[in-house]
């Protein structure tokens, strides 16, 4: 391990300890973030802990709208976002009450007619135009958003949630491929937002064929964040942590990872004698990779940057959050 590393690690744990600290971290953080973490895992895993975990201070090693849920499940605790900056590209593309402009020359919405909404609208329209359908709001969204919503989701549970409904229709906000994944595994109406992951969206089946002609003996694992094109052909559909199990337990040995590159270091360190190859090289996402050891340091000597909810926004928005973490 080069020193600078080895001296950052020293005084990150040591602090750590001095603060009764955690480190969570996304499975697309850095290898050397992931690697100094309590806990690594995909979002609801990370809610889940976020919601349950005893200590005073819990350092976020992820994008905005994570330490934001953090904050709003544990309001004790101080919640802090090394680099706060590091928001999420799609949960930006929905807003509960004022529109953004600029969403509306967003390059890559598609505003199709039917089941997509045009992104010009606030989630506050699009419910008065269904009154009474609940919104089911994926967790990569901001808080204000899930305080609009009924419940949240994520990856890993979206379609488990939409049946755990009473109703018949849903409005699923705000990633397009997700909710149309959704809708492909549920007989439920799911009414799908417009918006959608700039990295798992570049993603096409013409890389489908590439990366299988290349690697002819191996399963393609894909996140539901990829267009329908590629999630109806991928072996096995799942979210970053569902990829964990689903390549520790399959019996195979290769495996085409659709999603983001951070995966392949755990993908690799707990399996070694598997092969994982990446769907596109460039499956990567810059806001997941700002955090690193130094501002992780920063972070616990100066408390940056705190993240808390205003009290009105949290008990609705935790409400939407407890309805999903209360299913089973
Ligand atoms: P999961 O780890 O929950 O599958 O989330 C993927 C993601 O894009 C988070 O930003
Ligand atoms: Fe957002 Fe996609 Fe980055 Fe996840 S990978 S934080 S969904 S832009």
């Amino acid at each position: 391990m080069p020193p600078d590393i080895a001296s950052l690690r020293e005084q990150i744990l040591e602090l750590k300890g001095k603060r009764r600290a955690i480190i969570l971290a996304h499975n697309y953080q850095r290898d050397e973030v992931q690697e100094i973490a309590d806990f690594t895992g995909d979002s609801l895993e990370l809610s889940r802990t976020a919601a349950t975990i005893d200590c005073e201070v819990i350092v976020f090693a992820g994008v905005h709208f994570m330490a934001e849920s953090a904050s709003i499940l544990s309001p004790d605790k101080t919640v802090l976002l090394p680099e706060i900056d590091a928001g999420c590209p799609m949960a930006d593309m929905i807003r509960a009450n004022s529109p953004r402009q600029e969403r509306r020359s967003f390059p890559g919405f598609k505003n199709a007619p039917g089941l997509l909404y045009p992104a010009e609208f606030t989630l506050r329209d699009i419910k008065a135009e269904h009154p009474g359908v609940p919104v089911v709001a994926y967790v990569n969204t901001t808080a204000e958003v899930k305080a609009e919503s009924y419940i949240c989701c994520t990856s890993a549970n979206i379609v488990q949630v939409i049946e755990s409904l009473p109703f018949d229709t849903v409005i699923s906000v705000p990633d397009r491929n997700l909710s149309l994944w959704a809708q492909r595994n549920t007989k439920k109406k799911v009414i799908a937002w417009d918006g959608f992951c700039h990295v798992h969206e570049r993603v096409t089946r013409e890389d489908v064929k590439n990366a299988r002609a290349e690697h002819p003996r191996a399963l393609l694992m894909a996140h539901p964040e990829c267009r329908l094109e590629v999630l109806e052909i991928a072996d096995h559909v799942t979210s970053t942590s569902g990829m964990l199990r689903y390549a520790k337990a399959s019996p195979e040995k290769e495996f085409i990872v659709g999603t983001e590159l951070g995966l392949m270091y755990r993908l690799r360190k707990e399996n070694p004698g598997k092969t994982f190859y990446p769907l596109r090289k460039d499956m990567l996402c810059p806001s997941m990779k700002k955090t690193t050891l130094g501002s992780i340091l920063r972070a616990l000597k100066k408390n940056t940057y705190i993240v808390r909810t205003p009290e009105e926004v949290r008990i609705p928005a935790k409400l939407a959050l407890d309805r999903m973490l209360g299913i089973r």
